[in-house]
């Protein structure tokens, strides 16, 4: 009899996690406590309890190419980088074409999920809903939690003296849906993530005045990398990553700080990190630097007390008739429907076989997707997660001994640390390719390269030096998809179909390469005979 899963939540992860599990032959039920799919990127006009907020204009920071699942490219007029809604396309064609709703139960909240008295044997839990004001349970053989991390807040108010005082309004980011309301006001954001730049960059064409405190700094990067490609083709690729984890740190210290301040020196813009050799998340805004050029931003240091109108910061400086106080500093998770032993926060580090399984766990039929930060997409990420966990609960994969997993999540802690430094907000924070190709290991579904090199060298060349996107997890193993190759051999062509908007006249110049070439050769040749 197939097993019955639990999936709980219709966002991305719940949405792959649906797919994985029907690929498996596992038997599905998916409970949303919303009425429609996807999660977070499912943008509304009111701010929900419960549930994650974004602005009206957030656009991925990760490439279509590189955020698609491995065996569905996005559509080929798709932008490089999506607008919310256009995203959320995305995903309901997806659900659509692999026939995904009928396993959704929406308006329906997982309330708890508790061990069967039989767990040590049989692995089962109970799960307890709630929809329409009824309650049910029903027993599953495996969880797969999918209900996001991006929905409690985290505002460190005792870190700001004096916020009791301060007469103007405050708010977390997640509060922010549009500037309306905000023009002409001076507006002070915390924080330096992704949405803090975006909302200061946004607010800065309608307020008198934004100022963005960091205390930290960051790296910020265009989404467009050499030549115009979007940056996560240029950065992940193999062979990038390779010479990442190999080069002496000295080297690799120095080729980040080269790289990171080619496009603008952040030191001069009061950008540079404080630690500037952490691969602590670049934020990516193409705006930001601009607008701190045209004084429409201007960059403090942390906030050290606030007055009733004013803000104090570390070095001394005051600014004066703040009006607005944005908390972009982040957030913190919680899954208030387990056990509390289940998924624990302690030292700074969450302790998660590989991010998803509890290692304390008699029996492994309940794992985490998506409670991870990648340097890249998370879409592919989730997808192998899911993949991986499906085959773990049919038991076609197995984990190691509770104390094996125990020694992985503690090195893989310190390897964390070591990479991207100690502060909260870095927690979930891993590599990309390192973490795809081991999870693809596990399935076998990792590309073998040297051997390909023998027998497709173009494609093996394309997978080293190319971007390393999710078909290539589609090549070899179980759930071989027969497009892969040419998914691989084509996208650049997607990349560029949207851009392709102005009918150029065809090339009429003479090529100037094949005479160049020409002429080498017959100097060369003259070379030769005189
Ligand atoms: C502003 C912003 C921009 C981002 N941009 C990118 C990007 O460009 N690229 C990228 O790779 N990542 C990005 N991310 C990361 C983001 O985490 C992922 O894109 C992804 O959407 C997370 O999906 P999820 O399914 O794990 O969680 P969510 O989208 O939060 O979905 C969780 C779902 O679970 C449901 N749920 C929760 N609790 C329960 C319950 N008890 N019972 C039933 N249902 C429940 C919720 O209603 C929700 O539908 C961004 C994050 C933010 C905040
Ligand atoms: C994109 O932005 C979101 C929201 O700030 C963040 O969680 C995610 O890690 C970012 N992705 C990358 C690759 O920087």
């Amino acid at each position: 009899m197939a097993k019955k899963v639990a999936v709980i939540g219709a966002g991305v992860s719940g949405l792959i996690s649906l797919k994985c599990c029907v690929d498996e032959g596992l038997e599905p039920t998916c409970f949303e406590r919303t009425e429609d799919i996807g999660g977070l990127w499912r943008f509304k006009e009111n701010v929900e309890d419960g549930r994650a907020s974004i602005y009206q204009s957030v656009i991925t920071n990760t490439s279509k190419e590189m955020s698609c699942f491995s065996d569905f490219p996005m559509p080929e007029d798709f932008p490089n980088f999506l607008h919310n809604s256009k995203l959320l396309e995305y995903f309901r064609i997806f659900a659509k074409k692999f026939d995904l709703l009928k396993y959704i139960q929406f308006q329906t909240t997982v309330l708890s999920v508790k061990r069967c008295p039989d767990f040590s044997s049989s692995g089962q839990w109970e799960v307890f809903t709630e929809s329409k004001g009824k309650e049910q349970s029903a027993i599953f053989d495996a969880i797969m939690v999918c209900s996001g991390h991006h929905i409690l807040p985290r505002i460190p108010l005792e870190s700001f003296p004096g916020i009791e005082r301060f007469k103007g309004q405050y708010f977390h980011s997640r509060q922010y849906k549009n500037p309306d309301g905000l023009e002409g006001k001076q507006v002070l954001v915390i924080g330096i993530g992704n949405s803090a730049s975006d909302i200061a960059v946004e607010l800065s064409k309608k307020a008198s005045q934004v100022f963005i405190s960091t205390r930290q700094g960051s790296w910020v990067l265009s989404r467009i990398s050499d030549c115009g490609y979007p940056w996560d083709m240029v950065f992940h690729t193999r062979f990038r990553s390779m010479l990442r984890n190999v080069l002496p740190r000295a080297v690799q210290k120095w080729m980040l700080e080269r790289q990171m301040n080619q496009w603008f020196h952040h030191e001069n813009y009061g950008l540079e990190p404080q630690n500037k050799y952490l691969m602590k998340e670049p934020v990516l805004n193409d705006d930001l630097p601009s607008r701190i050029l045209y004084g429409a931003i201007k960059v403090k240091s942390r906030v050290t007390e606030l007055t009733e109108t004013s803000a104090i910061f570390e070095d001394g400086t005051v600014e004066e008739d703040i009006d607005v106080i944005v908390f972009a500093t982040g957030y913190t998770f919680s899954f208030p429907f387990l056990e509390d032993s289940l998924v624990k926060v302690e030292d700074n580090m969450v302790s998660l076989y590989k991010y998803m399984f509890p290692p304390h766990l008699e029996k492994a039929t309940l794992a985490c997707i998506g409670l991870i930060q990648p340097l890249g997409s998370i879409f592919p990420t989730v997808e192998l997660q899911a993949r991986w966990v499906t085959r773990v609960f049919k038991g076609l994969c197995t984990l190691p001994s509770e104390r094996a997993m125990m020694e992985d999540i503690i090195k893989r802690n310190k390897n964390r640390i070591d990479l991207f430094g100690e502060s909260p907000s870095q927690i979930l924070q891993t590599n990309y390719i390192d973490y795809l190709d081991e999870l693809a290991a596990e399935i076998g579904a990792k590309p073998d390269l040297l051997s390909l090199l023998f027998k497709d060298p173009k494609l093996a060349v394309k997978l080293y030096f190319g971007p390393c996107n999710s078909y290539q997890y589609r090549l070899v193993g179980p759930g071989r998809w027969e497009g892969a190759k040419s998914a691989i051999l084509s996208q650049k062509q997607r990349m560029l179909t949207p851009l392709k908007t102005r009918t150029l006249e065809p090339a009429s110049n003479f090529p100037v390469s094949l005479l160049l070439k020409i002429l080498g050769l017959l100097a060369v040749a003259l070379a030769f005979f005189f």
